[in-house]
């Protein structure tokens, strides 16, 4: 089981399109894969046509549990999704409060990291949607990974969130006992404007070519056609230059040794 967090303290950078993309393909190819949003504006549950202002069960019951010291099951909150092996783990509103409620008390880091382990041989693949703020939230998220995925508009008032996002991983380093492997992956990308080129041309000198996937995902504008549609853009249009790119990212992901 890998287990991939997309983040970046951005917003509209890309990070729920990425996950939702890279868990489309993983699913259509015969992989379970699971899908958590963390996010309070609960993007991605509204993708998959659930209302996280209404929603009785989401990921609030599983850190609720948790700080009350109560055992909790995640597969009771895990829902299917209308595409065949692609699971959600959906977000309510509710959790934009749980920075306030538990953001002090002791091992509430660790929260989706221990639930998620307990779902191993259950899934392939597991994509974390993180918010666009520090907190306790994105700070799970980055516990539970393998991986990061950045994604970074190419644009360059986005540079500035992906530098912020760097120190947060150099904080994050300091706790850890093996540093977090991340990968930078440029996002609507428009070839034909020149700022576009430019921003990309910064990005290469600038940051750790290891980890600047060189896989670019193109302006598409299938996938707001796909998000209308509450389908993932490699389901929705497989052939789409978005689709591709992002086919194209996940065996450069893929071919990557990353220890479990
Ligand atoms: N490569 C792309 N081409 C065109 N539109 C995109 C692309 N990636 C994302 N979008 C659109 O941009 C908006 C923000 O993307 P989203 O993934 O929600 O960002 P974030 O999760 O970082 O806030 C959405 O409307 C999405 O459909
Ligand atoms: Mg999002």
């Amino acid at each position: 089981m890998k287990i991939w967090a997309v983040a970046n303290q951005k917003g509209g950078v890309g990070k729920t399109t990425t996950a939702i993309s890279l868990a489309g393909w993983l699913s259509a190819k015969n992989k379970r894969t699971l899908v958590v949003d963390l996010d309070p504006h609960g993007s991605m549950t509204s993708y998959f046509g659930l209302d996280p202002d209404s929603l009785e069960k989401s990921v609030y019951q599983v850190f609720q549990k948790a700080a009350a010291k109560q055992a909790m099951d995640i597969n009771e909150v895990i829902q299917a999704t209308r595409f065949d092996n692609l699971f959600l783990l959906p977000a309510s509103t509710a959790i934009a409060t749980l920075d306030k409620q538990l953001g002090t008390k002791e091992g509430m880091g660790l929260v989706l990291a221990k639930q998620l382990l307990g779902l191993k041989g259950q899934f392939d693949y597991i994509f974390v949607d993180c918010p666009p703020m520090l907190g306790v939230l994105m700070i799970n998220a980055l516990a539970a990974c393998n991986q990061l995925l950045i994604p970074v508009q190419t644009e360059h008032l986005a540079l500035k969130g992906l530098d912020r996002m760097l120190s947060t991983i150099n904080m994050i380093n300091r706790a850890r006992k093996s540093p977090l492997n991340y990968a930078i992956i440029p996002t609507m990308f428009d070839r034909r404007t020149r700022a576009a080129i430019e921003c990309l041309r910064i990005m290469q000198k600038k940051y750790d070519p290891k980890a600047l996937k060189r896989t670019l995902i193109p302006v598409d504008t299938k996938f707001r056609e796909a998000s209308r549609d509450g389908v993932p853009l490699p389901i929705y249009s497989p052939q789409s230059r978005g689709s591709v790119a992002y086919n194209l990212l996940l065996d450069a992901l893929l071919a990557e040794p990353i220890h479990e």
